[in-house]
């Protein structure tokens, strides 16, 4: 197809932050520190505990205290160090699934894609399934039905016991996974809400289900009202599973609990770093740091732990998520906005998560007038005007080939925290042009 040699591309699909948003300078001063510092290079340099830098988890437990302002505060014990959340999540399949023993992996849908390569690596092809969204997040409903489905076909099948990852002291094997984005879903941008998450507590305890939230975008969230301070959204909006897990009807019903949540500094350092952290009962992150990998190679990412650990606990990180992170992202997210108020809203396009009061995350999900389909706007944005966005299929559930799989051609998830500032309302108003030359010539 005609493409104008003139204009340049405009990336609205990449998911990573944009290069003036790393806090370089921050981290000059926590590399230089922790490098001539013996008392933290040395073991920075070494491998490290399982469960990882002790400062770290201990700043990491403070910080989250602070910020989600659960009912006692985040114990040390309670935080393992990892090698961000997709490391991770390929850890605790490791410790507590069996390939043959878990039945389902359900994965809210439209979902993040690379998640499905996770679950296939850990023997899970065709058995990853995907749970709609509704308006409160998940359509629990659905979710109840089909677990009593996946039951009574395990109990038809003889499925009653591990067959290749056996429970150790220090973990034990869940019947299923839920894997979620419960705050500001990539590529939803949804929160599920506070009364949605205790109905899905009760249901992982039933079902013997862990559930794997990654807590990713928590800490970048802004009002959708563009005039309302900032100060009214400087504490979490809601609780984390893990937290509700926690309290929920006296607590736990077994050491390892129900729920994790999986965190991660990409999105708030610099994908680069490959840190995070998991949450989960202390019995539970001291099984994530039994992984055969953490025990053989101590935690991973231990350098940069250090180096993590000097932004977390001087507050440098927390100063650069407010003064720097939140207002670009806010500023990114609103331009996003007005652009599409102005080149798309009168096409029929809609964003549905603006009615949020808070909104937050990398991506906007764009429902598309009916008469467009996502694959034929993003392949022509991109041949006719050098504009990429992430096609609604991409956020299927891969390898889910049931009857209710929905394949997502209605919606497209534009990014607003790569593409230089100045591009983002271009972008939008090529896909603008884009979707009017589909219009009429319809
Ligand atoms: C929902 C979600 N989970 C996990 C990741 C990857 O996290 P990490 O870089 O910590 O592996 C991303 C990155 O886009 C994401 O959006």
């Amino acid at each position: 197809m005609y493409r104008e040699p003139s204009k340049q591309l405009i990336d609205l699909f990449r998911g990573w932050p944009n290069p003036a948003l790393l806090p370089v300078t921050s981290l000059t001063q926590a590399t230089s520190t922790a490098l001539s510092t013996p008392s933290i290079y040395q073991p920075g340099l070494q491998y490290g505990p399982d469960e990882g830098h002790p400062p770290l988890r201990q700043h990491i437990a403070d910080w989250l205290t602070s910020f989600y302002r659960p009912k006692d505060p985040v114990s040390t014990a309670r935080i393992c160090i990892s090698g961000g959340a997709s490391q991770n999540l390929a850890c605790v399949l490791q410790v507590f699934t069996d390939a043959a023993y878990t039945r389902n992996v359900w994965m809210v849908a439209p979902t993040y894609y690379l998640a499905c390569g996770i679950f296939h690596d850990a023997g899970f092809m065709n058995r990853l399934r995907g749970v709609p969204e509704d308006a409160e997040g998940i359509d629990i409903g659905f979710l109840e039905k089909a677990l009593q489905e996946a039951e009574a076909k395990a109990t038809a099948e003889g499925n009653h016991k591990p067959l290749y990852t056996l429970a150790r002291p220090w973990s034990k094997i869940y019947k299923h996974i839920i894997y979620l984005t419960s705050t500001f879903a990539n590529p939803s941008m949804k929160v599920v809400s506070t009364h949605r998450r205790e109905q899905l507590i009760r249901l992982a305890r039933q079902y013997d289900a862990l559930i794997i939230s990654d807590d990713v975008y928590d800490f970048l969230q802004w009002p959708s009202d563009p005039n309302a301070d900032l100060s009214t959204v400087e504490l979490a909006s809601v609780p984390r599973l893990v937290d509700i897990d926690r309290y929920l009807d006296g607590g736990p019903i077994d050491v390892f609990g129900n729920a994790m949540s999986n965190g991660s500094f990409s999105k708030l350092v610099g994908p680069g770093v490959r840190t995070g952290w998991v949450e989960g009962t202390e019995k539970f992150a001291y099984g994530v740091s039994q992984t055969g990998s953490s025990v053989s190679g101590g935690a991973p990412s231990q350098l940069t732990a250090t180096f993590v650990d000097h932004l977390v606990s001087t507050g440098a990180l927390q100063r650069h998520i407010k003064s720097k992170l939140i207002p670009s992202y806010r500023a990114r997210y609103q331009q996003v906005l007005s652009a599409i108020d102005d080149n798309l809203v009168p096409l029929g396009f809609q964003v549905a998560a603006r009615t949020q009061l808070v909104v937050g995350g990398y991506f906007i999900w764009l429902d598309l007038p009916p008469s467009i389909k996502a694959s034929v706007l993003t392949e022509r944005a991109l041949a006719e005007e050098n504009v990429r966005i992430g096609s609604g299929a991409l956020f299927k559930v891969q390898g889910d080939a049931s009857d209710h799989h929905q394949d997502f051609e209605g919606s497209v998830r534009l990014c607003f925290a790569w593409e230089e500032f100045d591009q983002l309302y271009e972008g939008v108003r090529r896909l603008g042009n884009t979707a009017r030359s589909i219009l009429n010539k319809r």
